[in-house]
């Protein structure tokens, strides 16, 4: 009965796959150039989209389904700041039409508690979509002296506090 549910919240778990495994190599790569705030940015997200990995799964649970743990799309190896964040913010944008049919489909399907489970995941993703956006926003305004500061932050700092 909750077979279509099920398949749904499985395209979910894949595409959160992704989007942990993107996002935790755009991390890694921010860090190695001294970016640590989009760095920080790129982690913190990951870990949200672990926590839509957990989500689904349970609900897949309850629904008597099989969690198929396999990453929809592989890593795209980019390495241009700003291409990572638009790349991100692009996946951010997939996410929340995804989502938003989804949802409509479980209530379609007679099955508010996946619904709701998609519900929720639309309000994380608008925000990671934002996030992503601001820093894009930023980069155009203030070009390569915005991403110079993000190297300097920490140094900067701690040079003030030794003051
Ligand atoms: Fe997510
Ligand atoms: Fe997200």
């Amino acid at each position: 009965m909750y077979e279509k549910s099920i398949a749904l919240l499985n395209k979910a778990v894949a595409d959160e796959m992704s989007a942990v495994h993107q996002y935790m190599y755009f991390h890694f790569h921010c860090e190695d150039m001294g970016y640590d705030k989009l760095a920080g940015l790129f982690m913190r997200t990951a870990i949200e989209e672990m926590g839509h990995i957990e989500l689904c799964a349970e609900r897949i649970l309850f629904l008597e389904g099989e969690v198929e743990m396999v990453a929809s799309s592989p890593v795209e190896k980019i390495h241009d700041v700003k291409a990572m964040l638009e790349k991100a913010r692009a996946m951010e944008q997939g996410s929340v039409r995804d989502y938003n049919l989804w949802a409509n489909e479980c209530s379609a399907n007679a099955d508010a508690g996946s619904r709701k489970v998609f519900e929720s995941l639309v309000a994380d993703e608008e925000r990671h979509f934002s996030n992503y956006d601001l820093e894009v926003d930023r980069i155009e305004q203030f070009g390569e002296k915005y991403l110079a500061l993000q190297s300097l932050g920490d140094g900067a700092e701690a040079a003030e506090g030794e003051d």
